[in-house]
């Protein structure tokens, strides 16, 4: 598999510049975090593939970690195990080695993601986990407004939920994750309800999508987003989602159970 970047990551984005600052903005949400704790079960042994610092990583199991970046292996917190260098694609595990497998924001980065889903699912046992957003849902977003390039590359990044169910096989659930509004994981999306947030290049940066983007669409997007903040058509327009205490936007779990188990 093709290191692209010096850092190791293997995916479409250089994480060793863009990652460097990742935890001060992607601190998973508990919100989310239970929704994934739930869709492990009781699972003893657990998979974590595109690890990065270690979001909604269960400290109560068996956790392996896997992660191609050596920016984002760096960041792990002290009291998670230190993750393996190595790429979904390729996973150095025998058949069934885990009882439960688990992805979140990463399966839209893979090179090869038929082959990362096929390995994930060969050395599990039981369900595996994967969260990512539904490109078809991404325009449900106030960004499509002002960014409608980094929406279309976003769309054209994120597989369609059905081919991540067909890559994976099994008995397919597709649950919505609705998104907190004070959500500690700063994906664009979780910024639905606190625009200002998205003024910061940092938490920006922290959006993969931003880097395949050119610079002069970020300046746009910051010049527009703060005069509307400033005259309130960006609150007449959207500020009820200041008080709405969910978003139903493109996130999403899908769970993969082998046939024949629930
Ligand atoms: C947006 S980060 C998500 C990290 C972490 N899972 C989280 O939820 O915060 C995407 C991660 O996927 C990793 N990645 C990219 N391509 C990969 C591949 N082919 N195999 C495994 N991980 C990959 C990146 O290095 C990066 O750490």
């Amino acid at each position: 598999m093709t290191e692209r970047f010096n850092d190791g990551s293997a995916g479409d984005a250089d994480y060793g510049v863009i990652g460097t600052g990742y935890t001060v903005y992607r601190q998973p949400d508990p919100f989310i975090a239970r929704l994934i704790r739930d869709a492990l079960g009781d699972a003893r042994k657990v998979l974590n593939v595109g690890a990065g610092a270690g979001s909604y990583e269960p400290v109560d199991r068996e956790v392996t970690a896997v992660e191609p970046s050596a920016a984002m292996r760096a960041q792990r917190p002290a009291q998670l195990p230190a993750a393996i260098k190595g790429v979904a694609e390729q996973l150095p595990f025998a058949d069934g080695t885990f009882d439960a497998g688990m992805a979140t924001f990463s399966v839209h980065q893979w090179q090869d993601l038929a082959a990362g889903l096929a390995q994930m699912r060969r050395v599990t046992r039981g369900p595996v986990v994967i969260l990512s957003c539904d490109p078809a849902r991404l325009t449900r977003s106030w960004l499509n407004d002002y960014a409608p390039e980094m929406i279309a590359v976003e769309a054209g990044r994120y597989p369609a939920i059905a081919t991540l169910g067909r890559g994976l096989g099994g008995h397919v659930e597709v649950l919505p994750v609705p998104i907190p509004l004070n959500c500690t994981d700063g994906f664009s999306e979780a910024y639905y309800g606190r625009p200002e947030r998205l003024l910061d290049p940092g938490a920006r940066r922290a959006n993969s999508a931003w880097s395949f983007v050119d610079p002069a669409i970020a300046e746009r997007f910051a010049r527009d987003l703060s005069r509307d903040l400033a005259d309130g058509s960006w609150d007449a327009r959207y500020g009820h989602l200041r008080r709405q205490p969910y978003f139903d936007g493109s996130l999403r779990l899908i769970i993969s159970r082998p046939a024949g188990r629930d």
